[in-house]
């Protein structure tokens, strides 16, 4: 048995694995490589070690195990890391009833529980009911199959008053749990209700596909005037409708796949989208692109394909998002769809048509001129003012110089004006205020600062990991006060021929490293190299003392003392130049 949560995930899980679900890793001998996802940069330097269970990058110096990978890459708690795991490894928390595992039995735990027997709930009521089964006829009339229901996990709220919390009552939750959870309200009149009534149901799912909330739809005739299409689950501690993308649990693997990313508006455009075959689309659920959701989405692709519908006049919300994306540096294209068709009209009709139009995707640019083109005539001077009034706040915020100066250009010639006046012009309005990219918002991780000696040490010590044989001899008792501590217990433990401790994070990285920086170099003679520059610094650092203490004699007039130190600086000095 294992005695902590910790060790049994770490036992059920392979690093591989679980990097690979958030980051494309390529195989490099025994080890795997990618493109680091904490720092910018092109040239993959984080490192995964499957014989160690380790990850380290050798750009930003981050690294550590799975919990730490999850911790960063989520931008969670050790604790929610810990939760995420044990899902994934189908390790019960609970069972360890330690302290430290009662303290992650949080009231976030508690929710989830909730949502998750909700969402039970409501997908028996699809099945058994007799309205539930009316709600499914709805489902396959708009064109769902049966396999679609079951994978987004559908369901019905029965439309009573007090459905589900007598349910959940009976499971022993407290009605103010259930009020967390977004489930029920209580009235003027102080009495207890469910929040969802008569609807049919899309629960709305995390990164892990746990549930955290639910949105809920009218599907009979006689409701389509008098109440709201949908109501939502408001923010909770689990649900943030800004940071929440539908079906992301379900598309990251395809978006990073295909290295793009389909925005729909709506649950039904997400679905009917994967019923297709388009499996990298996620919805926004009908609010406006938000910074938040931006910079989950930056984690898998820099490409966005919006099939919002996009109204270009105006200040609508969707174009605000599309400008927050602009501003991010994502490249995005526009589907279009015409008729005021949805993804999911689309679909229906023909699944191909549905590909065709996103094979067909326009840059946004593109969209814009020809949108406001069309719409405006170019020859008469309030079109031209028209047509400016749409383009040039899109141009403005164009981050790339040269892109931006070429559309410039464009509309000058189909404006038939000169460029110097569009230019100025685009001087004169004010860009929508936006939030600056996420790379100046958030500093980028820190590298662990070391020094040139810390460096070199290092260095020494992963290649003497890596190759002992030729290298180990090299480690002299001269040289060994040279290094630090934790360093000399290695040395020291190897020349013992001791085993060294698995689980020590610090052995781990440098194994990792040896086998990263030591694959095509003679390890014996870096080594070698490595300590005599070693041995150069800790002479000049002795030096530097000398010429200290020489000083202060001087001051103090010891003229029989400044002597010796000299003597001692030139023999030293002397060192130096061999
Ligand atoms: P739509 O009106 O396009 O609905 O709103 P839909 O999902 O396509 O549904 P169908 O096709 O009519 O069945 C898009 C999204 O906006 C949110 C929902 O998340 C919806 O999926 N919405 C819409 C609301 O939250 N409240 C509303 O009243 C309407
Ligand atoms: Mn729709």
């Amino acid at each position: 048995m294992f005695s902590s949560p910790i060790e049994e995930i770490k036992n059920r899980l392979d690093i591989v694995e679980v990097i690979g679900s958030y980051i494309k890793l390529q195989k490099t001998g025994a080890n795997l490589r990618a493109v680091c996802p904490f720092h910018s940069e092109k040239k993959p330097s984080l490192f995964v070690s499957p014989a160690r269970q380790i990850w380290h990058c050798f750009g930003c110096s981050a690294g550590g195990d799975i919990f730490k990978f999850v911790m960063q890459i989520e931008g969670v708690e050790f604790g929610d890391a810990l939760r995420i795991l044990a899902q994934k490894a189908g390790v019960e928390l609970r069972k360890y009833a330690t302290a430290e595992a009662a303290h992650f039995q949080t009231e976030r735990n508690r929710l989830l529980e909730i949502c998750e027997l909700t969402c039970r709930f409501f997908e028996k009521q699809l099945e058994a009911s007799a309205v539930g089964k009316e709600a499914k006829q709805y489902l396959l009339k708009r064109g769902l199959k049966p396999e679609s229901i079951e994978k987004w996990r559908l369901g019905y709220a029965p439309d009573v008053w007090q459905g589900l919390s007598d349910f959940l009552a009976s499971r022993n939750y407290q009605k103010s749990e259930i009020e967390k959870a977004g489930l029920g309200l209580t009235s003027e009149k102080g009495s207890f209700y469910d929040r969802f009534r008569g609807r049919i149901i899309f629960p709305v799912f995390d990164f892990n596909s746990q549930v955290i909330g639910f949105g809920g739809r009218i599907f009979k005739e006689k409701d389509k005037e008098n109440i709201a299409k949908y109501v939502n689950t408001p923010q909770t501690l689990l649900y943030d409708k800004s940071r929440t993308l539908y079906g992301l649990d379900k598309a990251k693997v395809e978006i990073r796949k295909k290295d793009a990313c389909i925005m729909v508006e709506g649950y039904m455009d997400a679905i009917m989208s994967f019923q297709a075959g388009v499996e990298n689309v996620v919805a926004t659920s009908g609010t406006a692109l938000t910074n938040l959701q931006l910079k989950i989405l930056k984690r898998y692709s820099n490409n966005l394909l919006s099939a919002f519908d996009m109204d270009i006049a105006g200040d609508s919300a969707t174009k605000r998002g599309i400008e927050l994306a602009q501003a991010q540096g994502f490249n995005i294209k526009v589907v279009t769809m015409a008729g005021g068709k949805d993804p999911a009209d689309i679909v229906v009709e023909n699944p191909e048509n549905w590909m065709r139009m996103i094979e067909g995707a326009k840059s946004i640019l593109q969209f814009y001129f020809e949108s406001a083109f069309g719409h405006f005539d170019a020859k008469t001077p309030e079109g031209k003012r028209e047509i400016s009034k749409v383009l040039l706040p899109v141009l403005k915020i164009i981050p790339n110089a040269i892109e931006r100066a070429h559309w410039t250009q464009e509309l000058a010639r189909k404006l038939q004006v000169k460029e110097e006046i569009v230019e100025e012009e685009l001087k004169n309005i004010s860009g929508v205020p936006l939030a600056a990219p996420f790379l100046d918002e958030e500093a980028p991780i820190a590298p662990k600062v070391m020094t040139r000696k810390q460096l070199l040490e290092e260095r020494t010590a992963s290649l003497v990991l890596r190759n002992p044989i030729s290298t180990l001899e090299l480690i002299t008792d001269d040289f060994l006060p040279y290094f630090d501590p934790k360093i000399q217990t290695i040395f020291v433990d190897l020349k013992q021929q001791k085993t060294l401790p698995q689980s020590d994070e610090f052995v781990n990285y440098l194994f990792l490293r040896g086998e990263v920086e030591g694959e095509s170099v003679d390890c014996s003679a870096e080594v070698k190299l490595s300590l005599r520059e070693i041995e150069k610094m800790e002479t000049k650092n002795k030096l530097d003392g000398i010429s200290q203490e020489i000083k202060k004699a001087e001051l103090e007039k010891e003229l029989e003392r400044v002597n010796n130190l000299t003597r001692e600086f030139n023999k030293l000095a002397n060192k130096l130049l061999d």
